[in-house]
C-alpha cells in the first residue's frame, strides 16, 4: 500500500508577495503557491505579473494581479485591500520590493538614495501596517492559527561595506523594525521573519550607473551567486513550519561570499 501524498502546507490561505515581476519575488510567489497558496502578485510592471499569474492560474492556482508603487502610501494600502477582497483571507506577507544603487557617497545622485529609502524602507512599512490586522485576524481565527509577515533585508542588514552607504542604511533599518515588531505581535502568533540573502543572480544589480555596475562585476566575476529560488525556498522553509516555531532571522551566503 502507498502513502497518500502529504496535503500541500499553504493550501487555502493567502500570501502577497511584493516585487513579484522579477528575481526573489517572482520566485517566491512560484514557490508558496507550488506549496497550495493562492498569490497576490505586487509590483509596478504588469506584463510580468500577468505573465506569472497565466503561469500559475494554469497550475491550478489563484493568482491575483496587482499593478502599484509601493512607495505610494494609497497604493501599498489598496494592494493588500484588494487581496482580501478578492481572495479573501491574508495569511502571509513578504515584503521583498527593492533596490540596490550602490556607490561612493560623494558621487551619489541624491535621488538614488530617495528611490531606496523609498522603496526597501517606506514601501515596506506601508504594506507592513495595511497587512497587520489582517495578519492578526488570520492568526486569530484561521485553522492554522499562525500568520507570517516575511521582510526581505540583506547581508547589507548585517554587515557594512565601502560604497552601500544608504543601501546599508535601508536594510539595517528594516532589520530594526522587523524586530520591533516581532517582539509587539509574537505572542498574538504573528511570525516576523527577516531573510538576509547574499549574492543573489537577479535584476538587482542592473540598474546601477555603468561604473557602479563594472565594480560589483569585478567583485563578483569568480563567485556562483545564489539563484532566486535559494531564497524563495527559504521563505517558504519560514513560513511552514509549526505554529509553535518562528524562524526569527536567515541570513544566506553564498558559499564563495566570504563577506
Ligand atoms: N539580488 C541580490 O543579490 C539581493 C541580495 C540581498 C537582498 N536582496 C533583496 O531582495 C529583494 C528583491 O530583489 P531582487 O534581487 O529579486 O531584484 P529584482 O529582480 O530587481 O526585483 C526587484 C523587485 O522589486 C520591485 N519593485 C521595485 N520598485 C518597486 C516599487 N516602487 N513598487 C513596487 N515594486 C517595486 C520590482 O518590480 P517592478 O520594477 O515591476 O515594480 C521587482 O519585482 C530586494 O529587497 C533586494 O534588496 C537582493
Amino acid at each position: 500500500m502507498t502513502d497518500s501524498p502529504a496535503p500541500a502546507p499553504l493550501i487555502s490561505t493567502t500570501a502577497l508577495v511584493t516585487g513579484a515581476s522579477s528575481g526573489i519575488g517572482e520566485a517566491t510567489a512560484r514557490h508558496l503557491a507550488s506549496l497550495g497558496a493562492d498569490v497576490a502578485l505586487v509590483a509596478r510592471r504588469r506584463d510580468r505579473i500577468d505573465a506569472l499569474a497565466a503561469e500559475l492560474g494554469d497550475a491550478g492556482r489563484r493568482a491575483m494581479v496587482i499593478v502599484a508603487d509601493v512607495t505610494d502610501r494609497s497604493q501599498a494600502e489598496a494592494a493588500v485591500q484588494r487581496t482580501v477582497d478578492e481572495l479573501g483571507r491574508l495569511d502571509t506577507l513578504v515584503n521583498n520590493a527593492g533596490v540596490m544603487l550602490l556607490g561612493p557617497v560623494a558621487d551619489a545622485p541624491v535621488e538614488e538614495w530617495e528611490q531606496m529609502v523609498h522603496v526597501n524602507l517606506l514601501g515596506l512599512l506601508y504594506c507592513a501596517k495595511a497587512a497587520l490586522p489582517h495578519l492578526l485576524e488570520a492568526a486569530g481565527t484561521g485553522d492554522r492559527r499562525t500568520a507570517d509577515l516575511v521582510n526581505v533585508s540583506s547581508v547589507a542588514g548585517r554587515t557594512v561595506r565601502l560604497g552601500s552607504g544608504v543601501y546599508n542604511a535601508t536594510k539595517h533599518a528594516v532589520g530594526a523594525f522587523s524586530e520591533s515588531l516581532r517582539q509587539e505581535v509574537t505572542q498574538r502568533h504573528v511570525r516576523v521573519g527577516l531573510v538576509e540573502p547574499g549574492a543573489v543572480a537577479t535584476e538587482l544589480a542592473g540598474h546601477n550607473r555603468p561604473e557602479v555596475q563594472e565594480s560589483m562585476r569585478k567583485r563578483f566575476a569568480d563567485m556562483e551567486r545564489l539563484e532566486a529560488t535559494d531564497i524563495a525556498e527559504a521563505i517558504g522553509y519560514m513560513v511552514t513550519r509549526p505554529r509553535r516555531m518562528a524562524v526569527n532571522e536567515i541570513l544566506i551566503r553564498p558559499t564563495e561570499q566570504d563577506q
